[in-house]
């Protein structure tokens, strides 16, 4: 996967650095990120659309992998930036990515998240809601300032992925409904508004998409309702995004397509809707998480504990788990692995791998081939790049790992490794204890 290649020791190299090089500068679990395999995937989708001759923006989705780095690379890759929620919000502003392209998702914004919002004058909200479209209106006529807004519509089509990653069914907690002439009400709210100028629809049908017809049906099931408004509110989108959930390869059997199959099917869907109603071509946009980020990280966990069932399974534990990758537990995902000490070495065994947390469910692989495992080896999980780091947590009061940045042989800690006193660090004593005690 992008750079990574197996080096005249036998070892694991990413970016040109020895993966232990690494282990032993940083420790482990530690999350690498190939950010020369970054750059060309956002390449692949410039490219894609450039060739399609269409206006476009590409939005990271940050909740992938969010941190001041990731957003000072995307902000150079000429990346827009999704966020839903004023933490994400404000690391992109700590990065000084540019206000006009960032777009802010989220089926509960609060208030106070709106008002960061239109204070900071970002390129756009994506209303979600009516609840929120009231909040909005009110706010921005206070300032008296305008904001662009989106809105988020369900278009009625399952993306054939798991069930919580999927969003785009009529079921669903987000965006505005069209079958009950919610998406029409929220237009002609908008439209009668003096501040929020509507550019246009989003839609998000789900995550870990492999099929390009996905994404076509979803620009077919948009013209439907884009023809109806444009007949009984006179409103024709500039703006069509189709959010994102281009797949990625995690396991063997994954067969993600080419970016740009993706990027073609759906713009030359999406024109063709367009001509027959004799419009003009809207601008397109997409927001890849992990299809930037995903394939481009690498854990690396030092082995420990060996449990050998005789007949059953051997269980091989390593220092993370569902605390740094909790993508196992909560969505059966398959990831594959090898041992980057010893990457040109015959596999002898079959180990199920472990994480350290008190729970049975926290698995990160099942029936792995590996070398004879020994303590203290590095595994190398691979695709941990998105929703890795990101849904990281402190269970068991376990730390969160460092993260590091690799390119031509250089390496960069982005995010520290936690502490133990960071674990406690915002505590107070109970101190009612002590007064009664007293
Ligand atoms: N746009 C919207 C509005 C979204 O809700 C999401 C993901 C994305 C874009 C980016 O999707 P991507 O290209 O990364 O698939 N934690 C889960 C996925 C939940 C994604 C939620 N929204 C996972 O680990 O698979």
């Amino acid at each position: 996967r992008g750079t990574q290649k197996i080096n005249e020791h036998g070892r694991l190299e990413i970016g040109g650095v020895d993966s232990s090089v690494l282990t032993e500068t940083y420790g482990t679990p530690l999350f690498v990120y190939d950010t020369a395999d970054i750059r060309n995937r956002a390449d692949e989708f410039h490219q894609a659309f450039i060739n399609q001759g269409v206006q476009y923006e590409i939005a990271y989705a940050s909740k992938a992998f969010s941190c001041i780095a990731m957003m000072e690379l995307a902000a150079d890759l000429s990346l827009s930036l999704d966020v839903c929620s004023e933490g994400e919000l404000y690391t992109a502003l700590e990065a000084r990515f540019p206000v006009e392209r960032i777009h802010f998702h989220g089926n509960n914004k609060t208030p106070q998240e709106l008002e960061m919002a239109v204070d900071n004058n970002i390129g756009c909200i994506v209303v979600d809601n009516f609840t929120e479209l009231s909040w909005l209106m009110a706010l921005t006529e206070s300032r008296k300032q305008k904001m662009n807004v989106l809105i988020r519509i369900t278009p009625g089509v399952e993306a054939h992925t798991h069930e919580y990653i999927s969003t785009g069914q009529e079921d669903s907690k987000f965006g505005f409904d069209l079958n009950s002439g919610q998406a029409d009400r929220a237009i002609r709210m908008i439209q009668g508004n003096d501040y929020l100028h509507l550019r246009g629809v989003h839609s998000h049908i789900g995550s870990q998409i492999f099929k390009a017809e996905g994404f076509e049906e979803a620009v077919k099931e948009i013209f439907r309702s884009i023809r109806s408004w444009n007949e009984s509110l006179g409103f024709y989108p500039e703006v069509l995004n189709v959010g994102g959930g281009f797949g990625i390869r995690y396991a063997e059997g994954d067969k993600p397509l080419p970016l740009h199959v993706y990027i073609d099917r759906m713009v030359e869907t999406g024109k063709e809707e367009a001509e027959k109603m004799g419009m003009p071509v809207p601008e397109f946009w997409i927001e890849p998480g992990r299809a930037l980020v995903g394939e481009a990280g690498t854990t690396l966990y030092s082995t420990g504990a060996r449990k050998d069932i005789p007949d059953i399974r051997t269980y091989i534990s390593v220092d993370g788990g569902m605390t740094d990758n909790i993508r196992p537990a909560l969505y059966q995902a398959e990831y594959s692995a090898l041992l980057a000490n010893r990457a040109a070495e015959q596999t002898e065994e079959v180990v199920s791998v472990a994480g350290k947390c008190c729970e049975s469910g926290d698995m990160l692989i099942w029936d792995l081939d590996l070398p004879k495992v020994q303590q203290g080896d590095t595994l190398a999980v691979f695709s941990t790049g998105a929703y890795g780091y990101s849904m990281a947590s402190n269970y068991n009061r376990i730390l969160r790992p460092a993260v590091v940045f690799v390119e031509d042989g250089h390496h960069e800690c982005v995010i520290e490794r936690e502490k133990l006193e960071d674990l406690t660090s915002r505590e107070r004593s109970f101190s009612r204890l002590k007064e009664t005690a007293s």
